[in-house]
């Protein structure tokens, strides 16, 4: 099979853990035929200081070019310390996801048996959990209207959604749920928000489309609460933009680490797949970073956009086979980990690419 690949590296760890998603991409290209070729593009901080604009015209255009994306992660301390400045890296990245059209942020909870321990949650309560969130990903409060008073002292952000951004996300999900285990929850807060009541109302009328499928909806801070409770409870989880991305960074923490969750967005065109993760300042630049949310987002892209299921699996297989063997970057070690298969970035990220071919 033949495919143009972009990568997208970004900031921060960014560019350290895409290199993994990137190398075991190469691999399996190599050891299954596949002709897959790659180009590299800027977005972010380093496209700011190198052009003045957080996501070139040029990056837009080979991305739109190309059969995928991968990404690593945008931002830098100067701009999270500093509110006032006008030119965000972050704003590459929503510019991105709404020029592509990626209105569906998929983001499966993979949890391997082998990292029970490192989350601070019991293990008892995590085992068997797999839950698949749809975050809307090109509506609501982060692409409202936003406003700021003359005298600097006022400031909104508009929440808004229209009917045919829930339609068509509500269609993905309840299609992924037949797949699956056949329970949908939808998350919101119709209890005070019309954007909201929209949303509900509309799920209300998507669900009678799928009868095989449950449908129930939950307020979004007791979703929060339930989560923690009870993960196993949960089949498909369908919200908001800004609901999903805080709960799936909650959520990182049943698979172990923010280092472990990959994401797929995908709609109208070209797929873009990236760790849920940061470009986390505080470990950058330092062989900390885990690479293996990048190499499960090359996973999610060999499935997804590809339809390749057998490479995806043999990609999360070898992942699987590097834990089962005892190894852990920092942030998944647990007390029990042995200071000799505490690894870095680099060394993680080979020691998976040494499974693949094994
Ligand atoms: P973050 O996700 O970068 O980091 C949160 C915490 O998780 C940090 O302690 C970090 O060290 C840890 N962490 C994250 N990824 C890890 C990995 N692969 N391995 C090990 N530990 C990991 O979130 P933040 O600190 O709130 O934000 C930092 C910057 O990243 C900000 O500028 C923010 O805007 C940006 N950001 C970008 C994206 C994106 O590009 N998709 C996502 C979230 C945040
Ligand atoms: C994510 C990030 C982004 C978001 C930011 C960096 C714009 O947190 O991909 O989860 O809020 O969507
Ligand atoms: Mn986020």
């Amino acid at each position: 099979m033949k495919k143009n690949i972009l990568v997208i590296p970004g900031d921060g760890i960014g560019p350290e853990v895409t290199t993994w998603g990137k190398a075991a991409l190469q691999q399996i290209a190599k050891d299954y035929g596949h002709d897959f070729s790659f180009d590299e593009a800027l977005m972010g901080h380093i496209a700011i200081e190198q052009t003045g604009n957080p996501l070139p015209d040029e990056t837009l255009e080979k991305g739109r070019k190309s059969d995928a994306i991968l990404f690593g992660a945008v931002g830098h301390a100067m701009y999270d310390n500093d509110p006032s400045l006008k030119i965000r890296p972050e704003q590459g990245l929503l510019k991105i996801r709404k020029e592509l059209g990626l209105y569906a942020n998929l983001r499966p909870i993979l949890l391997f048996d082998e990292l029970l321990q490192a989350s601070s949650i019991k293990p008892e309560i995590l085992r068997g959990t797999d839950i698949l969130f749809f975050r809307e990903l090109t509506g609501d409060v982060y692409f409202g209207e936003k406003q700021r008073s003359d005298d600097r002292n006022t400031a909104s952000d508009l929440m808004i959604y229209h009917r045919y951004e829930v339609e068509r996300i509500a269609h993905k999900a309840y299609k992924a749920a037949q797949q699956r285990s056949k329970k949908v929850c939808s998350v919101d807060k119709a209890n005070v928000l019309e954007s909201s009541r929209l949303w509900r109302e509309t799920i209300q009328e998507i669900a009678k489309q799928y009868p095989d499928v449950k449908t129930t909806h939950m307020f979004i801070d007791n979703a929060a609460m339930q989560l923690i409770k009870d993960p196993k409870q949960f089949d498909v989880v369908l919200t908001a933009n800004l609901f999903g991305d805080i709960l799936t960074d909650e959520a990182s923490q049943i698979a172990g680490s923010m280092g472990m969750l990959a994401s797929a967005s995908v709609g109208d065109g070209t797929g873009f797949f990236e760790p849920i993760h940061g470009s986390a300042h505080d470990i950058a630049g330092k062989n900390l970073a885990n690479p293996l949310a990048s190499v499960l987002s090359a996973a999610l892209m060999l499935e997804i956009s590809f339809g390749l299921k057998e490479e995806a699996q043999t990609l999360v297989k070898a992942v699987d086979k590097v834990l089962k063997e005892g190894y852990r970057t920092k942030d998944i070690a647990d007390k029990q980990t042995a200071s000799d298969k505490v690894l870095g970035t680099r060394e993680m990220g080979d020691l998976v690419l040494k499974y693949l071919a094994k």
